[in-house]
C-alpha cells in the first residue's frame, strides 16, 4: 500500500535521491522547498507533489501539514552546513543555522505527530538527516556541529515520547555525499575522485538507507545509521 511520505528539502542534494526512492516504490511523497524552479523540475516523477515552504516558517508549515490527510513517514533533510571561526559568526548567522537545522525539524515532526497520533492506523515514522559531525566535528563549524548534535537530542526524545503513539524516530548521519555542500567544493559527480579518500558518496546511497528504515515494522527501529565513504579519513584514522 502506498505511504504519505514529506521530504523536506525534497528538490535537491540528498533530499531529491530521497523523493526519487519513495517515489519508485509506489508512495505518495511531498517534497518541500524555498527554490520553485528546482521544485518543478520533479515534475514527471511518479506519485511526487511539490509545496513552496519554508520550514523555518511556523505558519508555512502549519499551512503544509493542515492540507494532509494522512502522513507516514517525514523526512527532515532540510538543512545548511556552516564553516566560520567561532570568533566571526554573528548572532544571526548563528539563529539562522538553527533556524533550518533544529527549529524546522522540531517544527514539521510537531506537525507530523499531530497527524500520526490521531490517524488510522495510528503511528508514523519520522527521519531526521544528521551529519557525521555529530560524531567528529569539522573544523570551524560551530553552529552545525552544535545543531546536529541537538538533533540527535531530538531523535532520542522523539523516539522515547513517540512510542505511545507508535511514533518511530531514527537519524541516518552521512559523510561526504554529492550535493551542492559538495558542489561547492568543487565537485560535480558523485564516485572517485583523485585519491580515495576523495570519494564522494551518491545522494542515492543515503536515501537506500531512509527507505531501509521506513520498511521495517513498527516495532523495529533502525535508530542510526552512519553512512560514509570507505576512505573518509577525517571521520575514522588515527595518528
Ligand atoms: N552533502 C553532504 O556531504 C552531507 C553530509 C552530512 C549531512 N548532510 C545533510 O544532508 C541534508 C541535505 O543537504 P544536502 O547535502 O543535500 O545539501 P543541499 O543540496 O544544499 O540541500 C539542502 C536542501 O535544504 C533545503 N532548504 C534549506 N533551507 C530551507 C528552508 N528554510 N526551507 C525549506 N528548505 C530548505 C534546500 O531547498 P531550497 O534551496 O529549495 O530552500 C535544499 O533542498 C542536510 O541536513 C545536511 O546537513 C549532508
Amino acid at each position: 500500500m502506498s505511504r504519505t511520505v514529506v521530504v523536506t528539502g525534497g528538490a535537491k542534494g540528498i533530499g531529491r535521491a530521497v523523493v526519487e526512492k519513495f517515489s519508485a516504490l509506489g508512495d505518495d511523497v511531498l517534497a518541500l522547498g524555498r527554490d520553485e524552479a528546482a521544485l518543478n523540475r520533479l515534475t514527471g516523477l511518479a506519485g511526487v507533489r511539490a509545496a513552496v515552504c519554508d520550514v523555518t516558517d511556523e505558519d508555512a508549515v502549519n499551512r503544509v501539514f493542515a492540507a494532509l490527510g494522512d502522513v507516514d513517514v517525514l523526512v527532515n533533510n532540510a538543512g545548511i552546513a556552516t564553516h566560520k571561526d567561532t570568533e566571526d559568526i554573528t548572532l544571526q548567522y548563528w539563529q539562522e543555522a538553527l533556524a533550518i537545522n533544529i527549529t524546522a525539524p522540531f517544527l514539521c515532526s510537531r506537525e507530523a505527530i499531530r497527524i500520526m497520533k490521531a490517524q488510522t492506523p495510528q503511528g508514523g515514522r519520522i527521519i531526521n538527516i544528521g551529519s557525521v559531525s555529530q560524531k567528529t566535528p569539522r573544523p570551524d563549524s560551530l553552529p552545525y556541529t552544535v545543531c546536529k548534535h541537538g538533533l540527535q537530542g531530538m531523535t532520542h526524545q522523539l523516539t522515547m515520547d513517540g512510542r505511545k503513539y507508535g511514533v518511530v524516530s531514527s537519524i541516518i548521519h552521512p559523510g561526504a555525499t554529492l550535493s551542492s555542500f559538495t558542489t561547492r567544493r568543487g565537485r560535480a559527480k558523485a564516485g572517485p575522485g583523485a585519491t580515495p579518500e576523495d570519494y564522494v558518496m551518491a545522494g542515492e546511497d543515503v536515501a537506500k538507507v531512509a527507505v531501509l528504515m521506513a520498511a521495517l515494522p513498527g516495532e523495529v527501529n533502525l535508530y542510526e545509521g552512519v553512512i560514509l565513504p570507505n576512505h573518509m579519513k577525517s571521520f575514522i584514522s588515527r595518528g
